[in-house]
């Protein structure tokens, strides 16, 4: 078993740190936060990830987990070195390397000869050779291991991952770190480093295509009279296709697809080539966006009148089973209706306060709340709950009995059935 370093408990790190020490390796988890440390000492975990506090508080109670404020602490014995670090995108699409800098920079003299810095972050192609001429060791190899943790399935996508990919400029530093891994049983990806950190970022700008592509043809579905249910099981069932990441929604989002989709763009400028098929799909997603308050707002009774509009949204979260926030489609579809003067309250099983960013938003305590005298009740994040609710009671606090369901989530015939006018999406 290895003494493993992880700098950073932010959501990869903590899940990094919390599986490999369920997997029986020593693990030290490092971050500058001393709060943050303060309180996982205490068994509290920051983020909201199924199965994570369970894995942390075994961990911890079986001796293979432990707290450290600083990076220095935590690598000054560890054999490995698991970077697990932010990579905010700057304005222009390319990703902030800052945090990887101070980390290389603070721990470059004191980790011990021969050890292994692993970069679990999404980081753009080129960066683990840029790492290691910043950090000067020629003991030291830096290796490519990238994660793709889905949140909300990151405990169960780190023990049972569909890959395991680890890109090194060596075979013997590869196998190290595959080796540290022996205990999962799944297709190992040998490689080098820059093939490991663009096959992460080609995971995700595949899926995000993938993604504008249903919206686009759900999009033409309304157009022709189709249903984008039907098509996309027609599709999915051809095994060249496959049948997930094909639900239709009102664009996509969330804290990796936009930031390395954008940053793959920018990775591609850099060496002279122009990935127009990517920039579109973007593109795209964000006139999918616009295209869903569209549909919101059209539903309005007085066009002339905002402001005398109310808007129930069910859902702010990026998607369901998560707390997170950052880059949501539901906040991005709430700006466009807020830019219009129209009232918006909105209900998220997991957002308990105003939300920075939006601060018209009133936040409603649940979703009847929300739907009282609301003129369109529009379903952003696919909350499971929301199948459940009571539409009669629902219909009735209503001003109009409207519904954007953007998600696709809940049944056409029960709602018309209820009373309402229901538009979904590519229906
Ligand atoms: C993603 C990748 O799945 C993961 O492998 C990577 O490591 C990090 O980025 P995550 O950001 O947790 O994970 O979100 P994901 O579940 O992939 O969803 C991204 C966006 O696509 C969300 O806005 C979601 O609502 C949307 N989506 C997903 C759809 O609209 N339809 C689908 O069928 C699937």
């Amino acid at each position: 078993m290895a003494d493993i370093a992880v700098i950073g408990a932010g959501y990869v790190g903590l899940t990094t740190g919390a599986c490999l020490a369920s997997l029986g390796h020593n693990v030290t988890i490092a971050d500058i936060d001393e709060k943050k440390i303060q309180d996982l000492e205490a068994g509290k975990i920051p983020i909201f990830e199924p199965g994570l506090e369970e894995l942390v508080s075994t961990a911890v109670s079986d001796n293979n987990l432990h707290f450290v404020v600083g990076a220095r602490s935590a690598s000054a014995t560890a054999q490995f070195h698991f970077l697990c670090l932010p990579t905010p995108p700057k304005s222009d699409g390319t990703t902030d390397m800052q945090y990887f800098h101070a980390a290389i920079e603070e721990i470059r003299e004191i980790i011990p000869p021969e050890s292994i810095i692993v970069n679990k972050s999404t980081l753009p192609v080129g960066s683990a050779s840029n790492i290691q001429n910043l950090l000067s060791r020629k003991d030291v190899e830096i290796v490519s291991n990238p994660e793709f943790l889905s949140e909300g399935n990151a405990v169960q996508d780190f023990l049972n991952p569909a890959r395991i990919v680890v890109g090194a400029e060596s075979d013997e530093t590869a196998t190290k770190v595959a080796a540290l891994y022996s205990k999962i049983d799944t297709p190992i990806v040998l490689t080098d480093a820059a093939s490991a950190e663009l096959t992460k970022h080609t995971a995700n700008a595949f899926l995000a295509m993938k993604l504008t592509f249903v919206n686009e043809i759900a999009a033409l579905c309304e157009l022709v009279g189709a249903n984008i249910t039907d098509v996309t099981k027609g599709i999915g069932l051809d095994p060249r296709i496959g049948s997930s990441y094909l639900q239709p929604g009102p664009g996509w989002g969330g804290s990796c697809f936009p930031k390395d989709s954008s940053s793959l763009v920018q990775t591609a400028k850099r060496v002279g080539f122009d990935f127009e098929l990517l920039e579109k799909a973007i593109d795209r997603n964000q006139i999918h966006l616009e295209r869903t308050a569209k549909k919101i707002m059209d539903e309005l009774p007085d066009k002339n009148a905002h402001k005398d509009g109310k808007i129930a949204v069910l859902g702010l979260t990026f998607k369901a089973g998560t707390d997170d926030l950052r880059s949501s489609p539901s906040l991005a579809v709430i700006g466009y209706l807020l830019a219009e003067d129209v009232q918006v309250a909105g209900y998220d099983p997991m957002v308990f306060e105003a939300v920075e960013e939006l601060e018209e938003l009133d936040i409603a305590s649940d979703s009847y709340q929300a739907a009282l005298g609301a003129d369109v009740l529009a379903i952003l994040t696919e909350w499971e709950e929301f199948t459940d609710l009571d539409f009669g009671k629902i219909r009735d606090v209503m001003r109009q009995p409207v519904i954007v369901d953007a998600r696709n989530l809940l049944r056409r015939r029960d709602m018309e059935d209820q009373g309402f006018r229901y538009i979904g999406i590519g229906q």
